[in-house]
C-alpha cells in the first residue's frame, strides 16, 4: 500500500486532529532532559513501560500509543553522533511511513531539529530539509500490482517544520516532481522482465515521458542494422523481443548552460547467454536495465523542473538470452564505430551494447558523456552493496559528482583507471576483448567502455550494479530496487542551472 500523500509545510500542526502522530528527534545525550519536558509541554502522557523502554534499550525508534492527550501516537527517534550521517532524517522519516502503513494514522506532524544541530552534515538549509522530504516520498514506494490482495490506499496528511521554521512551496513541489521521477524508475527496475521487454520499455518512456521540450526517438532492429549497430544486435540476437535504441532529447528553449549526454544500460534480462549464469545470479537480472532507468527518470525529472540543461539520452536496450541465434564466446563483432570485439564471454554484455551507444552519443557532440550501468558484479565485490564506482579522467567532474553523492547521499566513490590494464583486453583477432583477468573486474570494464568514447569528450561511467539494487542498509533500499542515479543527477544537473 502506499498512502496518498498531501504534503504540507505550515504552522498550522495536525496534532489535534484525528488519528494523528507526532514524529519528535532526540539527541541521546539530552535524551532524559528534553524527552520528560517535551511529555510535559505537550501534555502528553505514556504508560510509564513505554518511556522506560525508550530510554534503556538499544532500539532507536519508538512507537507509543499515548495514554492520555494529543497526538494519538508519538514517534520519538534517539540519535547520536557516532553514527550521524546525512542520511539521518531520510532514513528514519522513510521508515516511519513504511511503518505507518500498518497503523490507521490519518494525519502526520513531522517536527525536525533546526538546521544548525547538523549544519556540518548538509551543503546548505535547503539541502537538509530535501534529504527530509525525500525520505517521506522513498517511504512512501511500494511495488504490489502483483499481489492479489489489494490494500485501500488511505489518505496521509503529512505537515513538516523545523521549529516553527516551514519548508518553501517551491521546494515542496520541486521535491515532489522529482520523487515522482524516482519513483518511475523503482518501477521499471523492479518490473519482471517478460513483462519490461525491451519494446515495453520504450512504449513505457513514450507513455510517461510527455513533454514540450522532450523528443523521442526509438530505433528499431532495422535501423540498429542500417547504423550498423552490430554490438547491440549481436547481444540481443538470441531474444523473441528485439533489441532497439532509445533516443531521448530534451531541449528547453531559452539559454542553455552545457549540452550532456547520458548513457544508459538497458539489458532487459540479463541470462548471461551461453556463457549462462547460476539461477541464483539470474534472480536479480531483472534490474540489469537499471541504469537505463536512471536516465530515464533523470530526464522525466530534468523535464518536470524545467532545468536550463539540453539532455540527450541513449538507451540500448536488449534481452540477453539463449537460442540457436545466439552470440557465442569466440564470435568476432563489428561495431558501429568499426572497431571490432571479440566475445571471450557471453556475460559481460553491458560492455558491448555500450560500445555501440557512446560511440552514437559521441555523434551527438555533447561536452560530456555520464553513463549509468548495472556493470560488472566485481564492482560489488570492491565497494559493497551501497556504492557506485566512478571512472573518469576528468577531475572536475569527479569533483561535482562527489559533491552531489554527498548532498543526495547516492554514493559514489572515485577508482583507479590505468591505462595499462588495457593490456588485460588485448584480443589476438580483433582490436578488443570484452574479458580481462580474474582482477579489477570493474576497472577493465570502464577501460573497454573508454576505448569507443571520443578523447576529446569529457567522460564519466558509473557502475552502479550494486546501489541500483535492493540491499538492507537503509529503510528505502531494503525491500525494492532503488532507482539509484536519479536523485544524484537532479542534484548535479540542478548546481549546473
Ligand atoms: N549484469 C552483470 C553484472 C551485475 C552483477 C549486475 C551483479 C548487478 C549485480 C553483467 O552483465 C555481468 O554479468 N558481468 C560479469 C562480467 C564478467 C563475465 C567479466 C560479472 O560481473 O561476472
Ligand atoms: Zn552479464
Ligand atoms: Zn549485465
Amino acid at each position: 500500500m502506499i498512502f496518498e500523500l498531501i504534503l504540507t509545510s505550515n504552522k498550522n500542526r495536525l496534532i489535534n486532529k484525528k488519528n494523528s502522530a507526532l514524529v519528535k528527534f532526540f539527541h541521546e545525550k539530552e535524551l532524559s532532559k528534553k524527552f520528560n519536558l517535551f511529555l510535559k509541554q505537550e501534555k502528553i502522557e505514556l504508560n510509564q513501560n513505554q518511556a522506560a523502554n525508550f530510554f534503556a534499550k538499544k532500539e532507536e525508534l519508538l512507537f507509543a500509543f499515548t495514554h492520555k492527550g494529543s497526538p494519538d501516537l508519538l514517534i520519538a527517534k534517539k540519535h547520536k553522533d557516532e553514527n550521524l550521517t546525512n542520511d539521518l532524517l531520510r532514513n528514519t522519516l522513510s521508515a516511519i511511513i513504511i511503518r505507518l502503513k500498518n497503523e490507521s494514522i490519518q494525519n502526520l506532524e513531522i517536527d525536525i531539529p533546526p538546521y544548525s544541530d547538523f549544519k556540518e552534515l548538509f551543503s546548505s538549509e535547503t539541502n537538509y530539509f530535501e534529504s527530509a522530504l525525500e525520505g517521506i516520498y522513498l517511504g512512501n514506494y511500494d511495488f504490489e500490482i502483483y499481489k492479489t490482495e489489494k490494500s485501500k490506499k488511505q489518505k496521509l496528511n503529512v505537515n513538516i517544520m523545523s521549529e516553527g521554521k516551514t519548508i518553501s512551496s517551491d521546494q515542496l513541489l520541486n521535491c515532489q516532481n522529482k520523487m515522482k521521477a524516482v519513483s518511475f524508475a523503482r518501477d521499471l527496475v523492479n518490473e519482471p522482465a517478460s513483462t519490461l521487454t525491451p519494446q515495453e520499455l520504450a512504449r513505457r518512456v513514450k507513455l510517461n515521458l510527455k513533454h514540450n521540450s522532450l523528443r523521442i526517438k526509438i530505433l528499431n532492429k532495422k535501423e540498429l542494422q542500417n547504423r550498423k549497430m552490430n554490438a547491440i544486435l549481436a547481444v540481443g540476437a538470441a531474444s523473441e523481443n528485439d533489441p532497439l535504441l532509445i533516443e531521448l532529447h530534451y531541449k528547453p528553449s531559452g539559454k542553455l548552460k552545457r549540452k550532456i549526454a547520458l548513457v544508459g544500460k538497458g539489458v532487459t534480462y540479463d541470462s548471461g547467454g551461453l556463457s549462462i549464469k547460476p539461477t541464483s545470479s539470474m534472480l536479480e537480472m531483472k534490474g540489469d536495465m537499471a541504469g537505463a532507468a536512471a536516465v530515464i527518470g533523470t530526464i522525466a525529472a530534468a523535464a518536470a523542473l524545467k532545468l536550463p540543461i539540453e539532455i540527450i539520452g541513449v538507451i540500448p536496450a536488449v534481452e540477453n538470452m539463449i537460442s540457436g541465434k545466439s552470440y557465442k564466446p569466440g564470435d568476432i563483432v563489428k561495431t558501429a564505430s568499426g572497431k571490432s570485439i571479440e566475445v571471450k564471454d557471453t556475460d559481460a554484455e553491458g560492455r558491448i551494447i555500450l560500445a555501440d551507444a557512446l560511440e552514437y552519443a559521441c555523434k551527438q557532440k555533447p561536452d560530456e558523456i555520464i553513463d549509468f550501468a548495472t556493470l560488472t558484479g566485481a564492482c560489488v565485490v570492491a565497494l559493497g552493496e551501497t556504492t557506485a564506482a566512478m571512472f573518469t579522467k576528468n577531475d572536475k567532474l569527479a569533483q561535482a559528482l562527489e559533491d552531489s553523492s554527498k548532498s543526495s547521499f547516492e554514493r559514489i566513490w572515485r577508482m583507479p583507471f590505468y591505462s595499462d590494464y588495457k593490456e588485460q583486453l588485448k584480443s589476438e583477432m580483433a582490436d578488443i576483448s570484452n574479458l580481462g583477468t580474474r582482477w579489477g573486474g570493474s576497472i577493465t570494464a570502464a577501460i573497454f567502455l573508454e576505448h569507443f568514447v571520443d578523447k576529446k569528450i569529457p567522460y564519466v561511467h558509473l557502475d552502479i550494479a550494486g546501489p541500483a539494487l535492493k540491499h538492507k542498509f537503509t529503510s528505502y533500499t531494503e525491500k525494492y530496487d532503488t532507482g539509484f542515479g536519479v536523485r544524484l543527477m537532479i542534484d548535479y544537473l540542478s548546481n549546473l542551472a
